[in-house]
């Protein structure tokens, strides 16, 4: 995204509902993102709301994005894919090593640990150094919690980052939350590309997630910039592209499931959820 953030949002928290830029001012909170605070942060029912409401003010100010306006950057969302309970025990009984890519404030890697993923083994990157600040802020372990984050930008276009290159071939699991459709169809394939770089590469190490994406593959542009949403077809395409380049073998399984976010409805109607499952061979 970091080309396509031209931010034609303010920073300001808007006064109203604003389905355009994606901000509903009063908070959504199902009761699984309640229980997680209350149970996580240890912190009392009536607590609850006031703090994720200073949580999204600031967190509106690092940057706008319809998941910080809409509420969802409380809602994990690795927990509803059909292979998560797998996923926790490769790494609860397996020792291995999930990255959070994109993890914004870093719900789900919260949400892992607190299905009992050891939080050493739980890892987060995000190109904004001020989403992973304020994740501890929210979830008040920044003396406690162990798993590491970087703030860094995927893409690399500054050049390599040395942190990131650390983790090289060290990552079993990568999940990508609302993530791929943030970038351009050329910078998605680098993505692609350099998330293989970072996995392990025993067979089965495998990249995990959903984004949006649409029966027809196309850009769109929204305003905080350019999204692509992929098709089934046009998502297989490009791992095919990866796996070329990079020379490893994958499986990938995709499919078009009906979209939650409503906000990204003025894309289209034909706007769904990939649910995706990319294994290494
Ligand atoms: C739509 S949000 C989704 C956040 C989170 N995974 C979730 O499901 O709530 C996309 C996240 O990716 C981050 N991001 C965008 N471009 C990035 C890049 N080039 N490198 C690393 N993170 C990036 C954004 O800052 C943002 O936090």
């Amino acid at each position: 995204m970091a080309d396509a953030q031209v931010a034609t949002v303010s920073n300001e928290l808007p006064e109203t509902d604003n389905l355009a830029i994606g901000f509903f001012k009063e908070i959504i909170l199902d009761q699984n993102c309640r229980d997680l605070i209350e149970r996580y942060c240890k912190l009392p029912s009536d607590q609850v709301v006031p703090h994720l409401y200073t949580v999204r003010e600031k967190a509106w100010k690092v940057f706008p994005w319809p998941c910080v306006g809409m509420w969802s950057f409380v809602v994990p969302t690795v927990n509803t894919l059909p292979q998560y309970s797998s996923i926790i025990s490769r790494a609860k009984e397996g020792g291995q090593r999930i990255l959070d890519l994109g993890c914004a404030l870093g719900q789900d890697v919260r949400q892992m640990i607190d299905d009992g993923v050891p939080d050493h083994l739980v890892y987060g990157v995000e190109l904004e150094a001020g989403f992973i600040d304020l994740g501890y802020d929210l979830f008040l372990d920044r003396d406690t919690l162990k798993s590491q984050f970087i703030s860094a930008d995927v893409l690399e276009k500054s050049g390599p980052n040395p942190e990131l290159a650390a983790w090289n071939g060290k990552i079993d699991i990568i999940y990508n939350g609302r993530f791929l459709h943030c970038f351009s169809r050329d910078d998605g394939l680098v993505v692609a590309m350099r998330m293989t770089k970072l996995l392990s590469n025993r067979s089965g190490s495998v990249i995990v997630g959903e984004c949006l994406g649409g029966r027809i593959d196309r850009e769109v542009v929204a305003p905080i910039g350019k999204l692509h949403l992929y098709s089934v077809e046009s998502f297989k395409e490009m791992w095919t592209q990866a796996a070329e380049k990079t020379k490893v073998k994958f499986k990938v399984d995709v499919k078009a499931q009906s979209a939650g976010q409503a906000q990204m409805a003025h894309f289209g109607g034909d706007v769904v959820s990939l649910v995706f499952w990319v294994e290494r061979l």
